[in-house]
């Protein structure tokens, strides 16, 4: 029998998400949103519900971009169900890389030896994690981001698409680095930085 799974978020990235269950051979039984305004719009067929007690499956999955949600979820689910790390069949995933439990790895995303990567973070299509990196749970890195060899995103950090973590650098937990940010030193944590090369500009 196929195994079915929940999808958390009914946007964009849940349809994405839907994709990687379907090309590993699974099943999405639902896709849950917390609006009530979004159950009354199925995706491709599939419901969007926004009750958890209705739900059959062992697994869920979080599929929204936003790293303070995927940690609150990745609680809310944690206790009644089981995570899965979910590898696209097009991501290439060194052996010696370590996946945490409800990591996505999305299509084209390449993870290299040595990585280790926290619970619930997403690589997000296209992203390229070099030897030895570390990615903190909850982190988000956008469609083509670049890690370099030994470079270190704490936990919840954004990463705008094309941004680029030079080898050996860091992003403190919680920060968001925009899109097309080139960061060549260590940005603090819970601050917002831009440009190339990236600066703080902000803190959240
Ligand atoms: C960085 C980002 C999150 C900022 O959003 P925000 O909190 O609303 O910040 P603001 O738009 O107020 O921008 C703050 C300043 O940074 C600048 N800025 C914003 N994004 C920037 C970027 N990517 N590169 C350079 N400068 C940027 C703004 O122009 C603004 O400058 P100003 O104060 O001189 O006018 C957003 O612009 C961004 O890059 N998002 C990435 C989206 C993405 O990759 N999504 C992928 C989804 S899978």
């Amino acid at each position: 029998m196929t195994d079915t799974v929940l999808i958390v978020g009914a946007g964009g990235l849940a349809k994405e998400v839907a994709d990687l269950v379907t090309a590993i051979g699974m099943e999405v039984e639902a896709f849950y949103a917390e609006s009530s305004a979004q159950v009354l719009h199925p995706i491709a067929g599939v419901a969007v519900i926004d009750d958890l007690d209705a739900v059959k499956s062992r697994y869920a999955v979080v599929a929204i971009g936003d790293t303070a949600a995927r940690k609150r979820f990745c609680g809310i689910l944690g206790g009644r169900f089981e995570l899965p790390t979910l590898v696209h069949p097009l991501a290439c995933v060194s052996g010696s890389a370590r996946l945490s439990e409800g990591v996505l790895v999305m299509q084209n995303a390449v993870v290299n030896s040595g990585a280790d990567i926290g619970r619930g973070a997403l690589l997000n299509v296209a992203c390229c994690v070099a030897h030895d990196c570390h990615v903190g749970a909850y982190s988000h890195l956008a469609p083509a981001t670049q890690m370099g060899g030994g470079s270190s995103v704490g936990e919840g950090v954004f990463c705008g698409t094309s941004s680029v973590v030079l080898p050996n650098t860091e992003v403190g937990e919680w920060s968001v680095c925009g899109a097309g940010a080139v960061v060549t030193t260590i940005i603090p944590a819970r601050c917002l930085a831009v440009g190339i090369p990236a600066r703080p500009v902000k803190q959240l």
